[in-house]
């Protein structure tokens, strides 16, 4: 059922007259972000009264302009309330003038800045950067324009507050903005707006400074009020994310989620991406009723005229069908103290999917003074680099340039779900589809039946000198036997020749772990019984290669030897060429060995005898495979 036309044009206009401008600000409290902020707020009135009398006695008592109002403790109150709310990091305050409706993004500073400062700005049309007049550009200065031109934020302010400290120097801001363009030179596609300042004292934020007569710019507000708006999100195609499948009766079926780009309207054509399927759209359904049509920015629940396939995850498009991609270039920019290591795998999150992915390789990381590229194998805290994502299963997405909602993603600990990076796709890479898994006619069950066997992989993992190869040795000489088909893979061994190039650091050992669970895989498929006798210091990495078998398919054993003892038996001198600092990032010495937390077994080795050990790992896998 199509509504009339006239219906949906009062609609459309209505949202198009509605000019909103989102920015960001960047700048530390220092600079007096929050002083420029809590100006904005207070002269277009969106500061209530009560918080204004509050903010007068605070002033008085501790504020740093004499008693006047400080706007900086209005900004900081407001923070301190939204810190009782821990989640949120970013916030975002409405103010209006009677031009525009303005939502500014506020990322709180210290550590965790450049993580809020990515998720502020993935939404922002404009970005104020502030410096300091006596400071000038700095590495933070850098570091915040590279971030807002990366996320997509073509319209930058250069506001260089403080200038009353320096005498209003015409020449010191014409040098400032100098160091700026010369920056800005390097990262290209920046439209930039330069402003003197004071925002302490009001100066060019709202009213025209008469201590600038040689600017005759606009005010930060007369620019905020003027620039072009962002992106015309719903003249996009169709794009909406799935969030979630409603099927509250038999005959109701609905997939709900935020429409990201585009507009729907009942009757349309839809594809479900990955699938590909097709449908039309049948109803638009919210808490206040159908509607005729539903634009960006909407939350809606859609049902389709025939029953499809959709899951949480799958994206809904009409028009141009978006890319689907098991690999991909992208930037990345990393927010954890614990580095980013090429091979490893997280969970990417992008739009309502999540699936496991790893960056392989990293091509390089940018330096932040200069914007050159630098050879990386790992991206610190901060670091923001471009590297290949390989996915587990295909995904439906966009380049970011394109569509920010379908092209920017968040980097998970597979384990503890913590963020740990941000992402943004530059483009899928074809070759995922030219390669594709061959489906055999002779399979693991064929080979299995064949050998009499139930294929499994016993991985012993632990420090070395514990005697993981010892007891593996045993057990695979037991399992022959018992005429069983097996196959030991040794750390040390495999490092003699597939893993020859491959040395002790944290990214050599996630890779070499990587490549001795594929070939235990491999093996596994082959029917085989696999012993693997490996440091495997990581509990990511144990995780990942437990994550290619089936459930029951991975028996994870402990050697657990404490440091002392396998210290003592020192069979090849290692750990005491480690101590004499002659053997470097050596485990238990200076690289760390994480013990598993749900191992299916755990050995007391500095207790029990080799034999013993190896006696308790057959007992464990003659018992009927527990699930999971
Ligand atoms: S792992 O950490 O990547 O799983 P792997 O088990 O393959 O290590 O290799 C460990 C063996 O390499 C040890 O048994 C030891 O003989 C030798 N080795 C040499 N250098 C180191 C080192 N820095 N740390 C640990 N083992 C080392």
């Amino acid at each position: 059922m199509s509504p009339p036309p006239e219906d949906l044009e009062p609609l459309l206009a209505a949202h198009r007259q509605r000019s909103r401008l989102r920015f960001i600000a960047c700048g530390s409290v220092d600079d007096g972000k929050s002083t420029l902020i809590g100006r904005l707020l207070y002269e277009s009135r969106a500061v209530h009264d009560d918080h204004l009398a509050a903010l007068a006695v605070d002033s008085k008592r501790s504020g740093t302009r004499g008693g006047e109002l400080d706007f900086a403790l209005l900004v900081d109150g407001l923070t301190a309330e939204r810190e009782q709310g821990i989640t949120i990091d970013v916030a975002y305050r409405a103010f209006s003038t009677a031009k525009r409706h303005f939502i500014v993004a506020d990322a709180p500073g210290h550590e965790q800045y450049t993580r809020n400062m990515v998720t502020g700005a993935s939404t922002a049309d404009l970005g104020v950067v502030l410096v300091d007049a006596r400071k000038g550009v700095l590495t933070q200065t850098r570091r915040h324009t590279h971030i807002l031109s990366l996320l997509g934020v073509r319209r930058v302010v250069l506001a260089v507050n403080k200038m009353d400290l320096m005498g209003w120097s015409e020449a010191r801001f014409a040098e400032i903005c100098n160091q700026y363009r010369e920056l800005v030179s390097h990262i290209g596609r920046l439209d930039v707006t330069a402003i003197p300042l004071c925002a302490a004292d009001g100066d060019n934020v709202v009213r025209r400074s008469p201590r600038t007569p040689w600017y005759s710019g606009p005010t930060l507000l007369e620019h905020l009020e003027s620039v072009e708006p962002g992106e015309d999100l719903e003249g996009k195609p169709f794009r909406m994310p799935v969030q979630a499948v409603h099927r509250p009766s038999p005959e109701f079926r609905g997939f709900a989620g935020l429409i990201a780009t585009g507009t729907v309207r009942p009757g349309d054509p839809v594809r479900v991406m990955p699938s590909g399927r097709e449908s039309r759209v049948a109803r638009i359904v919210t808490a206040d009723g159908d509607l005729a049509v539903a634009i960006a920015g909407r939350s809606v629940t859609l049902t389709l005229d025939s029953e499809v396939d959709v899951s949480r995850g799958d994206v809904l498009v009409s028009g141009e069908p978006c890319p689907v991609a098991d690999q991909i270039e992208a930037t990345i920019i990393w927010l954890h103290a614990e580095p980013l290591l090429q091979g490893r795998s997280y969970d990417v999150k992008l739009g309502t999917r999540t699936v496991p992915a790893t960056v392989m390789p990293i091509k390089y990381r940018f330096d932040v003074d200069t914007l050159g590229h630098l050879s990386a194998e790992r991206l610190e805290l901060n670091e923001i680099g471009v590297g290949e994502l390989t996915f587990e299963a295909p995904v439906a997405l966009e380049p970011y340039e394109v569509n920010r909602a379908l092209g920017g993603f968040l980097l998970l600990d597979r384990r503890t779900h913590d963020t740990v990076g941000a992402g943004l796709c530059h483009f899928a890479l074809r070759r995922s589809s030219n390669v594709r898994w061959q489906t055999l006619d002779v399979d693991k069950r064929a080979r299995a039946a064949q050998k009499g066997q139930r294929p499994l992989v016993v991985w012993l993992t632990g420090l070395s000198g514990a005697g993981k190869s010892t007891i593996a040795n045993i057990v695979e000489k037991k399992f022959l036997a018992l005429g069983r088909h097996t196959y030991l893979l040794d750390g040390d061994n495999v490092r003699h020749g597939l893993n020859k190039g491959l040395g002790f650091t944290a990214q050599d050992r996630v890779e070499n772990v990587r490549r001795l669970a594929e070939v235990a895989r491999l093996m596994v498929d082959a029917g085989l019984i696999v012993l693997v006798s490996a440091i495997s210091p990581f509990r990511s990495e144990r995780a990942m290669a437990r994550g290619l078998f089936e459930p029951g398919e991975f028996v994870e054993v402990f050697v657990d030897v404490p440091l002392a003892v396998a210290e003592q038996r020192d069979a090849k001198g290692l750990y005491a060429k480690a101590r004499r600092g002659e053997l470097k990032n050596f485990t238990g010495i200076d690289s760390p060995y994480e013990p598993p937390e749900a191992a299916e077994l755990v050995l007391d080795a500095a207790k029990s005898s080799a034999e013993e050990c190896a006696d308790r790992i057959l007992e464990a896998l003659a018992r009927p495979p527990t699930a999971g």
